[in-house]
């Protein structure tokens, strides 16, 4: 018998992701650049100057993009840059978006394009951010001047990215800017968040009618420690439907389901043409009566897992098949938003994208619709509070000089996107070790 080849939809989308601040380089009037000024805030004092230099030279990573056989991009515009100053918008940086996502299309790559990732303008800052409800109508106000710039170019809209993540990392952990620590700010952020997404929908659909809307939701897997224990059961679940649940069954059901405050939120209904998905990793979580502000959770790896570099989390790609199951019972396309790890000298990311694609694989075999799949990242880039000391490029990218180095993993995926599926000798020539894991027998 011949060994399985998997093979993926005929139409499916194979890209790379990114995000403005984490490329672009130079964006100097946004909260994050401000961050970055202030002592402590990113690991080793690193900065995001100057990047992959894309505002300068994006068109270079696309042709590379183009030769490694991708077909779809993922990028991000820059608030600060559009709209530098609160009403002003600024028509060269938008007709610089507009070059790229030519040139995106000149290479016969489909651009998804992402109007809030992480990064917001100083001057919006400096007025509350987030926290002020006044937010929901600039964030319209400024997706629609996009929408009319590069509408010609983009008709797949991805609103916001993660907004769990910015919420707990920015207002529970504290650890990306604002920096703060208040779970009502979280609440009231997390609200501004939904109600911002769900205007910008309905403003992208008058704007142009056959766009697909969606937002790129960040999932991860918490398992309690011992399945047996109630309370490690309990603990997880908390996790679970504090991290995973509020933003999608909010939008989902149109009821605002947050842990301090419940009740209708008509509006979000029917906001989402397809959701995305960014999967990295899981915890294990035990129930510690000493963690109150951790909502009695212990977080820590399975004892024995395999762990990726720099204490990112645990190598576990069923995971990535979980959440799309979860993320499935919604009924709406599924695109991967977002999946890779940090591994600079690349010893774990060929078999990471082996298993997890076929992780993938797998639940498009039980009927989930998954669209396309965006690895994260082309080339390395700033890595947010991690600065550059983590490295999710396919591509190695040397700050000094510039140079970018594809690792053998850029040509194990441009060979599983050519030939839209993963065969045994991929397996071999990449991976041998996820021989068993694949090819069992
Ligand atoms: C995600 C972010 C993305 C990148 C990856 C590694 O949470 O959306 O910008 O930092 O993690």
């Amino acid at each position: 018998m011949p060994e399985a080849t998997f093979h993926f939809p005929p139409d499916f989308k194979w890209g790379t992701a990114t995000a403005a601040h984490q490329v672009e380089g130079s964006n100097e009037n946004n909260d994050w650049w401000l961050w970055e000024q202030q002592d402590g805030r990113i690991k080793e004092g690193h900065r995001s100057q100057p990047s992959c230099n894309w505002w300068e030279q994006a068109e270079e990573d696309f042709d590379r993009a183009a030769a490694l056989g991708q077909n779809a991009h993922r990028l991000s515009v820059e608030w600060s840059r559009i709209e530098p100053r609160e009403g002003y918008f600024d028509d060269a940086a938008l007709e610089r978006y507009r070059t790229m996502l030519q040139a995106l299309r000149e290479r016969g790559i489909e651009p998804m394009v992402t109007l809030h990732h992480f990064t917001t303008p100083l001057w919006l800052v400096e007025i509350g951010g987030w926290e002020n409800r006044r937010v929901v109508h600039f964030f319209n106000r400024y997706v629609a001047r996009v929408v009319e710039a590069l509408g010609e170019f983009c008709d797949l809209w991805c609103t916001i990215n993660e907004p769990n993540v910015m919420t707990a990392l920015a207002y529970v952990r504290g650890i990306f800017p604002p920096g703060k620590q208040s779970l009502r700010l979280a609440m009231q952020v997390a609200r501004n968040l939904l109600r911002a997404h769900a205007a910008a929908y309905r403003r992208i659909h008058v704007l142009q009618p056959e766009a697909r809307v969606g937002f790129a939701h960040h999932e991860h897997i918490f398992d309690p420690a011992n399945p047996r224990s109630p309370l490690d059961c309990w603990a997880a679940g908390m996790q679970h439907r504090s991290f995973n649940c509020v933003f999608t069954d909010s939008v989902v059901r149109g009821w605002w389901m947050l842990p301090l405050g419940f009740g209708p939120a008509w509006r979000l209904r029917k906001t989402l043409d397809w959701i995305g998905l960014n999967y990295y990793t899981r915890d294990v979580v035990a129930f510690d009566a000493q963690a109150a502000g951790e909502l009695f959770a212990r977080k820590f790896h399975q004892p024995g897992a395999e762990l990726l570099d720099g204490g990112y989390g645990e190598f576990y790609p069923q995971g990535i098949a979980r959440s799309l199951k979860r993320l499935s019972r919604f009924g709406l396309p599924i695109y991967i938003t977002e999946n890779g790890l940090p591994d600079a000298d690349d010893d774990q990311r060929p078999r990471a994208l082996l298993t997890h694609l076929y992780q993938v694989w797998k639940v498009i075999q039980e009927c989930v619709p998954v669209m396309g799949y965006y690895h994260w990242t082309l080339v390395d880039n700033f890595e947010w509070a991690e600065g550059w000391t983590m490295r999710f490029g396919l591509i190695s990218l040397s700050l000094e000089t510039q140079e970018r180095t594809p690792r053998p993993s850029a040509y194990l995926y441009r060979d599983i996107c050519q030939a839209n599926a993963i065969t045994p000798s991929m397996i071999d020539t990449y991976a041998p070790e996820a021989r068993e894991l694949l090819l069992p027998g």
